[in-house]
């Protein structure tokens, strides 16, 4: 079935080339920027060389700094620098305070280009689960073999659509229900239609024995999304050479409350909104309309009693 305004369908499927899997590239490229120069607010060696391996040159123009957007508000180099960070650094934490708490399995849900298995000191016999679209993931896991990259977990790569069966792939992969798990899911909620959000959260829930704990995004404003400020981000994007349309490729129509709809499923939630981390940070937030969509975002950590 089609979405109404997106040109999302059942059954859609991409690389990290197109698509929605283009975006994965391009939070990877942000990292990537983020990683560089001498004071750097990151550190992921990977994210450069898995966005050249996509080699889709307008991001590759954008970390050879052959693009410049010193005069754009929302892509400048130091903008797009500090909200990676932000949102980075937030689920790096998340994951190892997890593991501090004694956790030793983790699923991140729709990996992308993320780097976490290759890079986060996971505790020795710890399982890490990526999940994600087979093209998506196919391609880290041969690009990052090919680099000489060794994951420090044990890495299990789950390929499914998030839309499909995925708990019984999980478990196929070895995924065990009575372990406490740290789940994420990073960047994904408006790529799924609403319901299959619901379900997304109604099978983590599940798989959840308790002690638990989930990292994900909440978006408070219910305009957030509207098709006005998803196509100014896509505005600045294609400043940079990138023919965006984020309407494109988010589902519309209305969908849970993250923090309602896993409080309600009895998870004890903490909503970090992004204003509150850039200042953690030493952060100024940027002052520019385009940002608004993630002005109204919050950064969640739950856990399950
Ligand atoms: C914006 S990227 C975020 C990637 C990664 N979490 C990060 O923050 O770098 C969105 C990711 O969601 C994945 N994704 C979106 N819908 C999906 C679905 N139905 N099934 C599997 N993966 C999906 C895409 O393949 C892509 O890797």
């Amino acid at each position: 079935m089609a979405n109404a305004l997106s040109k999302r369908f059942d059954g859609d499927s991409w690389d990290p080339a197109s698509s929605v899997g283009a975006t994965a590239t391009m939070v990877a490229a942000s990292r990537a920027l983020a990683s560089q120069g001498p004071d750097p607010l990151l550190n992921d060696p990977l994210a450069e060389p898995l966005v050249r391996a996509v080699g889709l040159a307008p991001f590759i123009r954008l970390i050879d700094g052959e693009v410049t957007l010193d005069d754009d508000p929302v892509l400048n180099r130091r903008a797009r620098s500090e909200q990676m960070a932000v949102r980075t650094r937030f689920f790096d934490d998340f994951f190892i305070a997890a593991t501090d708490s004694g956790i030793r399995q983790a699923v991140i849900l729709a990996s992308g280009l993320d780097t976490r298995a290759y890079r986060l000191p996971w505790p020795a016999g710890t399982v890490v689960y990526e999940i994600d679209q087979p093209q998506v993931i196919d391609f880290k896991t041969t690009t990052l073999a090919d680099l000489g990259a060794e994951p420090t977990a044990q890495r299990h790569a789950v390929s499914i659509d998030l839309r499909d069966d995925w708990p019984t792939a999980l478990r196929e992969a070895g995924f065990d229900v009575n372990q406490p798990t740290a789940w994420s899911a990073e960047g994904l909620l408006p790529y799924l239609p609403p319901e299959a959000q619901d379900r997304l959260f109604d099978n983590i829930t599940a798989l959840s024995a308790p002690g638990s704990q989930l990292a994900t995004e909440h978006v408070s404003n219910p305009d957030a999304f509207s098709a006005e400020s998803v196509q100014r981000i896509g505005e600045h994007w294609r400043r940079a050479g990138f023919d965006l349309n984020p309407g494109d490729l988010f589902y519309q129509g209305e969908r849970s409350v993250v923090v309602d709809y896993l409080t309600g499923h009895g998870w004890q939630v903490t909503a970090h909104p992004a204003l509150e981390l850039y200042q953690r940070n030493g952060f100024a937030f940027p002052d520019d309309e385009s940002m608004a969509l993630f002005r109204d975002m919050s950064y969640v950590a739950a856990a399950l009693a």
